[in-house]
C-alpha cells in the first residue's frame, strides 16, 4: 500500500513537473480528436530498470530525459502521461503509412484469426496475393521477390545472389552507407559508429562519397532536390562536373582492383539515411551502374528507406536516380512496422537459388504479407506518395528559409517526406556543431513535441522521415519548433558569454 502510494506521488510529481515547463509552443499542435488508452502498466521507473539490467546495453537512448511511449495514432506517439508527441521520425522511416493505421489493424486483425503461420512448402493465399501485388511496383526485369524479416537480411541476400551470379565476390559501396548490423552487411555499412572490432565481410571497397555538401566536390547545381547545397561549384546546366570527379573513384577501383577485370557487386542507399539524408549528384549512380556493368557487375539499391513513395516524386527511390538496378532490398516502411522485408531482382538472378536449397523460417509469414498488401493499398488508396511529396516538399522550402536565418543551420536537403537539416558551427568551414549543443537542441525539440532523429557521420543532422500522412499543418507546426529551437540555442549561447 506504501509502495503504490510513493509511486502514485512520484508519477505524480513528475506530471506535475512535465506540465509547469511545458513550452507554450505546445498549445499551437494542430488538434486531434484521438484519445488515447488511460495507461495503467509497469512504471516508467520500472522500465528503466529493466532496461539497464536486462535489456541490450547497446541500444541507445537520444534524449537525455527519456519519452516512455504507451500508444501510437497515425502521426501521434502518447506516453505514458497521455502526452501526444508527432512523430517525425516514425521509428527511422518505418511507419510509413501512420501509427496503428486503422485498416491495416483490421485486415491483421482478420488474418490472425484465419491463419498465423505455416511453412513455404505449401500454398497459402497471402504470399501470392501480396507477392503479385509488389512485383507489380517494379519495372522488368525486376519481377522475382525473396521475402525476409529484415533490411539486414534482405541486404545479406542480395550480397550472396550477385556473387553467385557474376563468380565475383569484389564489391563496392559508398562511405557513409549503411546497409544493415549483422556481420556481413557491417562490412558493406561505412559509419564507424555501428563498427565492431570484428572481421567483416572481404572484398569490399568503401569508396569515396560522393556528397554534395561535405564532400571535396559539389556546389550549388548538383543535387536533385528543391533545394541546393550553399556552396559554389563549377557545374553547369546539364553537365555535373562533381559527378564527373566523384565517378573517377570508382572508375579507380575497377581499374586497380577488379580481379581478373571483373567486378561483382556495387551497392547503394538511393539517398543515404544514416549518413544524414545525403543526396549524391545527378547522374552519379546512373553512371557508376554503366561502369560496374562494363566489368560485369551488377547493382543493388538498397530502398529500406526510400522506397514506398517516401521520395516523394516517385515510389521508388532509384527511380530519382534514372537508373534501373538488377536487385532491389527493402524493409522498414513495407511493413509499417511489421517485421517485414524482401529482395526484388530478375529471374536470372534469382535462379542462383536453386544451386541449393533456401529456407527462413519467417519469410512470406501470412500476418506479414497480409500487413505489407494492405501497407500498399493504403498508400495507394490514401495517395500518400503525393502527399509525401506536397508536406515534404512544402516543409523543405520552409527548412530553407531557416537556413538563411540561422547560421547553425549549413544544409537542408532531401526529398518527398525524407529531409535532413545539417548544423554546423558556422557555414563557411562546414564544421560540426558541437555535440552538446546539438543534443540540446534535439532535446528542446522533444520538449516541444517534435520528435526527431540523429544522423551524419558527424552526428550533426537532424532527421525528418514521418509518418507519409503528415499534414501541412502538422509541417507548419514543425517548423516554428525547429526556428523556436534555434532561437533558444542561440540564447543560451548568449547567455554563456
Ligand atoms: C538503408 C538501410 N539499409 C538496411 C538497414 C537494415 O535494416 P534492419 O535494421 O531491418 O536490419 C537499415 C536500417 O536502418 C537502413 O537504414
Amino acid at each position: 500500500m506504501q509502495r503504490c502510494m510513493r509511486q502514485l506521488l512520484t508519477t505524480r510529481t513528475a506530471q506535475l513537473t512535465r506540465c509547469l515547463s511545458t513550452p507554450a509552443i505546445v498549445a499551437n499542435m494542430p488538434p486531434c480528436d484521438f484519445v488515447p488508452a488511460k495507461y495503467t502498466g509497469m512504471s516508467n521507473e520500472q522500465m528503466s530498470k529493466i532496461r539497464a539490467e536486462n535489456i541490450n546495453p547497446a541500444y541507445a537512448l537520444l534524449y537525455k530525459n527519456p519519452i516512455y511511449f504507451q500508444q501510437g495514432h497515425m502521426q501521434y506517439l502518447y506516453d505514458t502521461d497521455g502526452n501526444r508527441y508527432l512523430d517525425l521520425i516514425a521509428g527511422i522511416a518505418t511507419v510509413s503509412v501512420g501509427h496503428c493505421h486503422p485498416k491495416v489493424n483490421e485486415v491483421l486483425k482478420r488474418q490472425m484469426d484465419r491463419l498465423w503461420h505455416t511453412s513455404n512448402i505449401y500454398y497459402h493465399p497471402a504470399i501470392h496475393e501480396y507477392a503479385e501485388k509488389l512485383v507489380a511496383k517494379f519495372p522488368d526485369p525486376l519481377k522475382v521477390v525473396f521475402f525476409t524479416n529484415s533490411g539486414s537480411e534482405a541486404n545479406d541476400l542480395g550480397l550472396f545472389m550477385a556473387r553467385l551470379y557474376t563468380g565475383c565476390m569484389d564489391t563496392i559501396v559508398l562511405r557513409g552507407a549503411y546497409h544493415g548490423a549483422s556481420p556481413t552487411t557491417m562490412g558493406m555499412t561505412a559509419l564507424s559508429s555501428w563498427y565492431y572490432n570484428y572481421p567483416s565481410a572481404t572484398s569490399i571497397h568503401k569508396i569515396r562519397n560522393a556528397d554534395p555538401y561535405g564532400g571535396i566536390w559539389g556546389g550549388k547545381a548538383c543535387r536533385d532536390s528543391l533545394i541546393q547545397p550553399d556552396r559554389d561549384c563549377s557545374c553547369q546546366p546539364g553537365k555535373c562536373e562533381a559527378s564527373e570527379r566523384y565517378l573517377e573513384e570508382v572508375n579507380d577501383v575497377l581499374t586497380f582492383c577488379s580481379p581478373e577485370n571483373k567486378m561483382g557487386l556495387f551497392a547503394h542507399e538511393s539517398i543515404q539515411g544514416n549518413a544524414g539524408v545525403m543526396q549524391f549528384p545527378k547522374g552519379y549512380i546512373k553512371e557508376a551502374y554503366a561502369a560496374v556493368r562494363a566489368k560485369g557487375g551488377v547493382c543493388l539499391a538498397d530502398e529500406v528507406q526510400t522506397g514506398f513513395g517516401r521520395t516523394g516524386e516517385h515510389f521508388w527511390g532509384f527511380q530519382g536516380n534514372d537508373a534501373v538496378p538488377d536487385i532491389v532490398s527493402m524493409a522498414k516502411g513495407i511493413g509499417n512496422g511489421f517485421p517485414l522485408a524482401a529482395v526484388i531482382t530478375t529471374k536470372e538472378i534469382a535462379s542462383v537459388m536453386r544451386r541449393s536449397r533456401h529456407f527462413n523460417t519467417f519469410g512470406g509469414n501470412p500476418l506479414a504479407c497480409t500487413v505489407g498488401s494492405a501497407v500498399l493499398d493504403v498508400i495507394e488508396e490514401e495517395k500518400l506518395q503525393e502527399n509525401a511529396q506536397e508536406v515534404g516538399s512544402f516543409i523543405l522550402l520552409e527548412l530553407a528559409k531557416l537556413r538563411d536565418e540561422f547560421e547553425i543551420v549549413g544544409d537542408v536537403r532531401g526529398k518527398g517526406l525524407m529531409l535532413g537539416l545539417e548544423l554546423v558551427a558556422d557555414k563557411k568551414t562546414r564544421k560540426a556543431l558541437p555535440t552538446e549543443d546539438f543534443l540540446n537542441i534535439v532535446e528542446d525539440l522533444k520538449d516541444m513535441r517534435i520528435l526527431t532523429g540523429l544522423g551524419g557521420h558527424r552526428n550533426n543532422v537532424i532527421r525528418v522521415k514521418p509518418p507519409m500522412c503528415i499534414t501541412k499543418a502538422d509541417g507548419e507546426y514543425a517548423v516554428a519548433c525547429f526556428k523556436k529551437a534555434f532561437q533558444n540555442h542561440l540564447d543560451r549561447k548568449a547567455s554563456r558569454v
